[in-house]
């Protein structure tokens, strides 16, 4: 007898991103719902992050990205941006030893020179602790913009074509690839966001080529282990085509039996 099977081995390996980027947004709306200050927001936004960190470990997901601050969020109120930077040095102080426990390395993504000395000093702590660590692989977007990321990868093939080691012609996207942020992990695979806006504000602009795109009315300081499983779902549903037709991922295969 003949029978058509189904392979479902490429999407079954594909079931579970690799690598999961978040915006984690909504921290001034929930607070305003509750007639709560927008940092009382940020504060309960810190109890999601610690949640969906122990998740992504607990599913042994590969990578974490993180928007925890933007290029543009400089433009809010002095004291919300204080108060943002505070709560930055004291999350760091207060989670690194448990992230560390738990084989999380931590990396941060951005222009991290426009910071305090005290923070740039809790980022390097936090990078050097967690270093060996091969578990999760969280990366944190603070004071990170998708252009400039983009122009600072311009501005290092621009040198290297000064000095003689590459040549112009030797420029496509896999070479690009190698100079922006996150070069050594897999393309996000999940891009989430949260808080109902359908934008990526400047995130990862260049390696959110082919990722697949969640949106959440869900506000961030809600988004729990509940809400992120949902997403997950989601993802696993999806068919991944990368420009191919439908049958050319799942190909059909007839067997004799
Ligand atoms: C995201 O929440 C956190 C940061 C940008 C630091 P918001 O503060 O943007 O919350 P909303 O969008 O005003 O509700
Ligand atoms: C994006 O959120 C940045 C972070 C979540 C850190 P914003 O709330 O700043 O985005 P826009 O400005 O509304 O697009
Ligand atoms: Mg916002």
């Amino acid at each position: 007898m003949t029978v058509t099977l189904i392979n479902n081995k490429d999407q079954e390996e594909n079931d579970q991103p690799k690598h999961v980027v978040v915006v984690m947004d909504g921290n001034g709306r929930w607070a305003k719902k509750r007639m709560m200050p927008r940092t009382a927001g940020h504060h309960a936004g810190v109890k999601s992050t610690r949640e969906i960190v122990e998740d992504c470990v607990k599913r042994k997901i590969q990578a974490l990205t993180l928007f925890a601050f933007s290029s543009e969020n400089w433009q809010r109120p002095e004291q919300e941006v204080s108060s943002l930077m505070e709560l930055f040095v004291s999350t760091l102080q207060s989670e690194v030893k448990s992230l560390d426990k738990q084989n999380v390395r931590v990396r941060f993504i951005g222009e991290l020179s426009a910071f305090s000395k005290k923070l740039q000093k809790k980022i390097s702590e936090t990078k050097e602790l967690t270093k060996n660590n091969t578990g999760l692989q969280l990366n944190i977007a603070v004071n990170y913009g998708g252009r400039w990321d983009i122009a600072e990868a311009c501005k290092a093939i621009i040198n290297k074509i000064q000095s003689g080691e590459l040549q112009t012609c030797d420029i496509n996207a896999e070479l690009i690839n190698e100079y922006v942020c996150l070069k050594q992990l897999p393309e996000p695979d999940l891009f989430i966001r949260t808080g109902g806006e359908m934008r990526i504000s400047n995130f990862l602009i260049w390696q959110l080529a082919y990722t697949e795109l969640y949106f959440t009315d869900v506000l961030w300081p809600d988004f729990k282990s509940e809400e992120f499983s949902t997403a997950l779902d989601w993802y696993a549903g999806r068919q991944r085509r990368f420009g191919k037709t439908g049958e050319q991922v799942k190909p059909a295969q007839t067997q004799q039996v």
